[in-house]
């Protein structure tokens, strides 16, 4: 397969579409990223990297996180994460607290912002300090000992949490989160703050094309069938209600953050990140779904 010219060609056909859409306001300093960025990473099994555009500049991973609370909380809990936290798509935005009351505080998915609450609250529970687990997993699977979070996007988020802090009260008063509702939030907001560049994702997201495990460097994140249902939570979640609709045009488990990074994975091939921060309605970076969708139709590669 010929990444580079296929890079190439999506780098040079989306620069019209880096117009399009609005960047994150909602996190004030989320809001002064420069707009007109995009970047694109793929990295094989065999750990060859293409990259094309920013794909070595940092963004806020957002979301993205969340998805890597996840391996923690499955590694740790196995199928018991399932009694406090769904799987099935919401049809609701990722900050939506409609489901909850009708629900009792069992949120619909791990990746909307209720189920990722409940999953940090897991990681609160089993760890000490647990603002530097996902950190940690992340510089592990990247290989970068430096990944760490921006402080200024982490506090900036903190404050502006109210809708967070509302959804985590909800769910504690069904008994569904455990630790206090500042510590969850404290380190939720901490996920959320990490900065990655796409090669880095891209690297991170191998042990899911490998059935569990990192291929560069023989580690077993998880067992094979938990990163098969990790793959089919991305399909049908990973995108927030959009994920029908991505899933139609991608044909890819992926995963998206309000801070434009998209990351997806083509079983047995490779690892892939995709930034740009202009977001369409549903909080997907428009570009970065464009880009998505150029590449399996130029590849010919996707699940389906
Ligand atoms: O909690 C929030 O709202 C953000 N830290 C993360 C939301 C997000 O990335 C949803 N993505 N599309």
């Amino acid at each position: 397969m010929d990444y580079p010219s296929v890079l190439e060609h999506i780098h040079a056909a989306i620069q019209p579409e880096l117009e399009r859409g609005q960047v994150a306001t909602y996190i004030p300093e989320l809001a002064g990223v420069p707009p007109r960025q995009f970047g694109m990473a793929v990295v094989t099994l065999a750990g060859e990297v293409h990259a094309v555009g920013d794909a070595c500049v940092p963004f806020s991973i957002q979301s993205i996180s969340k998805l890597f609370a996840l391996v923690l909380a499955l590694q740790a809990e196995g199928d018991a994460l399932w009694e406090r936290v769904g799987r099935e798509p919401s049809g609701t935005p990722f900050n939506s607290l409609v489901q909850l009351e009708a629900e009792c505080g069992r949120p619909r998915n791990p990746f909307i912002n209720a189920g990722a609450l409940v999953v940090t609250d897991i990681l609160c529970s089993r760890h000490a300090v647990p603002e530097h687990v996902v950190t940690g997993l992340l510089r592990r699977l990247s290989g970068n000992p430096e990944v760490t979070w921006n402080p200024r996007v982490a506090r900036s988020e903190r404050m502006h949490a109210d809708r967070n802090a509302a959804m985590a009260h909800f769910m504690k008063s069904f008994g569904n989160l455990r630790n206090p509702v500042d510590k969850v939030l404290d380190v939720y907001c901490h996920q959320c703050a990490i900065e990655m560049h796409c090669v880095d994702l891209a690297r991170s997201m191998l042990f899911l094309a490998n059935r569990g495990v990192n291929p560069l460097n023989g580690e077993r994140v998880l067992t094979a069938s938990l990163s098969k249902r990790l793959s089919a939570l991305m399909l049908t979640c990973g995108t927030y209600d959009a994920a029908g609709d991505f899933a139609f045009r991608v044909g890819l488990p992926a995963k998206s953050g309000v801070g434009g990074g998209i990351v997806a994975v083509i079983p047995d091939t490779c690892g892939i990140c995709v930034w740009s921060p202009r977001l369409d309605e549903a909080g997907n970076s428009h570009a970065g779904s464009l880009a998505l969708e150029m590449f399996t139709t130029l590849t010919g590669r996707s699940i389906f």
